[in-house]
């Protein structure tokens, strides 16, 4: 999705607009550009990365103030002249923008009828437009005015030639300010700015920023309003490669400290107690597990966790299905569950559940994302910042809070939870000794980098992991893949399979055992190569599949923890010797803000 940034104060706009765009890119993004005012206003903008506008960026751009974009198309191919910032008619005003304007054509016909010209296929070249025709003197006024025409999402920051300050406005998507000294910062992710401040003010929907090197005037409806001051905890160190390859090689390493962490922070510290979720009554009764990607497979797993534990059925949704669904949504409790907290149909879902008066906890990894601030009560993972696209430490975060709703408010008795805790705390060194195990992973990887279709099978909990092992093999390798549970192959998908249709086998020691080895054995009468997961010591799946990745023993309700990381590692290889992009793959974004 888009990014956004902006500078002002006493350095060169330029460079410190480039670096903050670098840690945008993660996001996903098809062109880039920038404005600078030193007088007069600079653009340069093009459909190529950030590094390669930067060093085509002709000499002499100067000024001390600026704004930067990072643009996924939606209205017009990536170009040159799609990409922002977008400029009014007389090249006074400039504007970058993350959203989408739904209204634009209606705009875009009354100002052209009003004598404007545009020149791109945007939406958002109806802003700096708007902005120029209301503008009398005072830019936060005409920014006002012109977004009470706009309807849609936005977050913005228009920069005009003469005027002291950018001014920044958001709805329903992320924009911060970060404070610094004699300067400030304006940007959609928190990353963005972390090289120059730790300091940051999150705006709320509807709030106007007015924004100079010395001051931050907030209001709303022409009203001034206080916002907060937040310190982040994390450094730019925690969201760096640290000698990896890639982010996502890191981020797959660092997650026996996450597990850890997690544990920690919620076994010793204040959420130890009730604190932490709440109530428990609420969970125990009608409860909804909401998320999209990734995260909704840590919600199927949760599933499978709280009525395994709680003995009470607990529904799942997709956050962008539940949002279609006409039906009576009340719940006495929902679970959202969002590593950005930023993700559109997420939030929309979440407005409908508040509506609706039901109670939503957010488990985030984002400390002030959106969702932590809509819910009435979050849950933080503590999976620090994670910058590949392809989410992997964070899912491992959300399953660990999970797990400990699970235990928190279980109804086993206190020896059986005990030792549940006891194998929760020993999944670092069982993770570690998955990534110790990597040189078998990276021998399947070989096997598997010719195909162009994969499936994935597992059952009961393990049925998710089949479904995050394919996501993230398709999501960074560009393999076909498909996550099934695996009594579902031959309700049609066996169609399918033959020696140019590999499968992975996701197999646990629990109740699914049996009837996994049959669907091994069904999946080899066709021909298919098999490729499956097994934990330490079992010398049956050998004799069937071609290859066997071994995984520790854990208790089959903490086997998706140490799979999982194997798949992660599978598609790492993979996509490594396909010579993907693993960390920017084509078309995807960090966090998905348009619904
Ligand atoms: C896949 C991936 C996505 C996200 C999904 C939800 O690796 O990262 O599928 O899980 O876009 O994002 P969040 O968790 O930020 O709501």
């Amino acid at each position: 999705m888009c990014g956004i940034v902006g500078y002002i104060g006493e350095k060169q706009a330029g460079p410190i607009l480039l670096n903050c765009l670098s840690w945008l890119e993660c996001r996903g993004y098809d062109s880039c550009g920038i404005a600078v005012a030193g007088g007069d206003l600079t653009v340069y903008k093009n459909a190529v990365r950030v590094k390669a506008l930067e060093e085509t960026l002709p000499p002499g751009i100067k000024g001390t103030a600026g704004i930067g974009h990072t643009r996924w198309a939606t209205h017009g191919e990536p170009s040159q002249v799609n990409a922002h910032p977008h400029g009014d008619c007389a090249g006074k005003i400039v504007v970058v923008h993350n959203g989408v304007i739904n209204n634009f054509q209606k705009l875009r016909q009354q100002l052209s009828g009003e004598g404007h010209s545009f020149i791109s296929e945007t939406d958002t070249e109806v802003i700096p437009h708007l902005v120029e025709k209301y503008y009398d003197g005072d830019l936060a006024k005409a920014v006002a005015i012109a977004l009470d025409e706009v309807v849609g999402s936005y977050a913005i920051i228009v920069m005009m030639a003469g005027e002291p300050g950018l001014v920044a406005a958001r709805k329903d998507s992320p924009l911060i300010i970060g404070i610094g000294d004699r300067e400030n910062y304006i940007a959609s992710d928190v990353p963005a700015v972390l090289d120059y401040t730790n300091r940051v003010i999150y705006l709320e929907d509807d709030d106007i920023g007015v924004i100079t090197a010395d001051d931050v005037k907030v209001t709303r409806q022409g009203a001034g309003v206080d916002r907060k001051r937040h310190r982040i905890l994390w450094s730019m160190e925690d969201a760096r490669k640290g000698g990896y390859g890639h982010f996502m090689l890191k981020e797959i390493h660092e997650q026996p400290k996450v597990i850890r962490d997690t544990i920690q922070a919620y076994l010793l510290a204040e959420e130890s107690t009730e604190d932490l979720f709440g109530p428990g009554d609420t969970y125990r009764a009608s409860m909804l597990l909401l998320a999209c990607g990734t995260s909704y497979h840590a919600a199927m797993i949760g599933k499978y966790l709280l009525e395994e534990l709680f003995g009470t059925p607990v529904r799942t949704e997709l956050a962008s299905e539940f949002n279609y669904h006409g039906y009576n949504i009340a719940v006495d409790r929902a679970i959202v569950i969002t590593q950005s907290g930023e993700t559109a149909d997420v939030l929309k879902a979440m407005k409908r559940l508040t509506g609706a008066g039901c109670p939503v906890t957010a488990i985030t990894n984002v400390m002030g994302s959106t969702a932590s601030r809509m819910a009435q009560r979050v849950v933080y993972t503590r999976a620090g910042p994670e910058i590949s696209v392809a989410a992997t430490k964070s899912f491992i975060a959300q399953l660990m809070a999970l797990y400990w709703l699970a235990l928190l408010y279980s109804k086993i008795d206190i020896s059986q939870r005990d030792n549940l805790v006891t194998k929760m705390r020993q999944l670092p060194g069982k993770v570690q000794q998955v990534l110790d195990n990597d040189a078998v992973i990276l021998k399947c990887a070989g096997q598997l980098v010719g195909y162009d279709h994969t499936f994935f099978v597992g059952r009961g909990i393990n049925f998710p992991v089949a479904m995050e092992g394919a996501l993230k093999l398709k999501e960074i390798s560009y393999i076909h893949a498909e996550g099934y549970a695996a009594g579902e192959l031959k309700h049609g998908t066996f169609a399918l399979l033959g020696r140019e249709a590999p499968v992975v086998a996701v197999v646990a020691q629990d109740d699914t055992y049996e009837a996994m080895l049959t669907g091994i054995k069904e999946i080899k009468a066709r021909h298919s190569p098999v490729i499956a997961l097994v934990a330490e010591g079992d010398e049956t799946v050998g004799e069937l599949a071609d290859t066997v990745i071994t995984v520790p023993q854990t208790d089959a309700i903490f086997s998706p923890v140490v799979n999982t990381v194997a798949l992660q590692l599978l598609a790492y290889y993979t996509a490594k010797q396909r010579g993907c992009p693993i960390d920017f793959p084509r078309n995807l974004a960090k966090s998905v803000t348009v619904d």
